[in-house]
């Protein structure tokens, strides 16, 4: 089965606090986007990526597409306000595709093994996430003071790529914008609507480099190859 693959890139790394989209940092010396790109230009599978971006941003995309020799078939979408606008547009650009995978563009250290398993997933179920099991202790926290400890058993971290038949995927985004919903990842749309979503084994790896730390941490996993 083939896909279409939706890469929100149009964030602002206000956590990284760069100054600048944090995907264009060089992580080993190559901009982190350029990482992530690279796994899916690998992927067979893949039949052209929809890269959502800031319009202004766009020819610095396309200048590292160039440099960094990507040669799978890119099509730009204008990023939107909140990451769900950027896919959202994306999906626009989707035609008829028959599944959609949705990747962060700051998890670079996505493999191949993972993608297959979340497109699998998606055409078993219709759409799928893959996430992995939460490691520390999570209490909910309100003014200072824990107000619960949540049971861990039950809690995943969830990660991309989250993989969607077109038209659930479409249907989701179309009703969470008529009712003003808005949702961290695309799956919560998607089981806003009573939906099956399905999960797999993500990996501890597939960090998204978010905060400083998390460039040392990525160029600890590219050293240790
Ligand atoms: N993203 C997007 N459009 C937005 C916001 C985010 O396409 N309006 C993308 C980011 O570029 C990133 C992915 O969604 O690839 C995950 O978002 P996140 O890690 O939050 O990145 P930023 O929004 O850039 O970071 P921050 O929230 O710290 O500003
Ligand atoms: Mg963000």
């Amino acid at each position: 089965m083939r896909y279409t693959l939706i890469i929100p890139a149009a964030g602002q790394g206000k956590r990284m606090g760069a100054g600048l989209n944090k995907l264009f940092l060089p992580i080993a010396s190559v901009p982190l986007i350029i990482h992530t790109l690279r796994v899916f230009e690998k992927d067979e599978a893949c039949e052209q990526i929809i890269l959502a971006v800031n319009a202004d941003e766009q020819p610095v995309f396309e200048r590292f597409i160039k440099q960094y020799d990507i040669k799978k078939q890119i099509v730009f979408a204008i990023g939107g306000q909140e990451r769900q606008d950027s896919v959202y547009n994306g999906l626009l650009q989707a035609g008829k595709a028959s599944y959609i995978l949705v990747h962060d563009g700051a998890r670079p250290f996505i493999t191949i093994e993972i993608i297959q398993s979340v497109l699998a997933e998606a055409v078993r179920k219709g759409a799928s996430i893959c996430a992995v099991p939460v490691k520390d202790t999570i209490k909910r926290v309100e003014d200072g003071s824990v107000v619960e400890t949540v049971e861990r058993s039950k809690l995943w971290a969830v990660q991309t790529p989250q993989g969607f038949h077109l038209s659930t995927l479409s249907e989701a985004h179309e009703e969470a914008r008529k009712i003003g919903y808005l949702g961290t990842d695309d799956a919560s749309l998607v089981e806003r609507l009573g939906k099956a979503v399905g999960v797999v084994s993500g990996s501890y790896f597939n960090i998204k480099v978010t905060t400083p730390d998390d460039l040392v941490v990525a160029e600890s996993f590219l050293a240790r190859g």
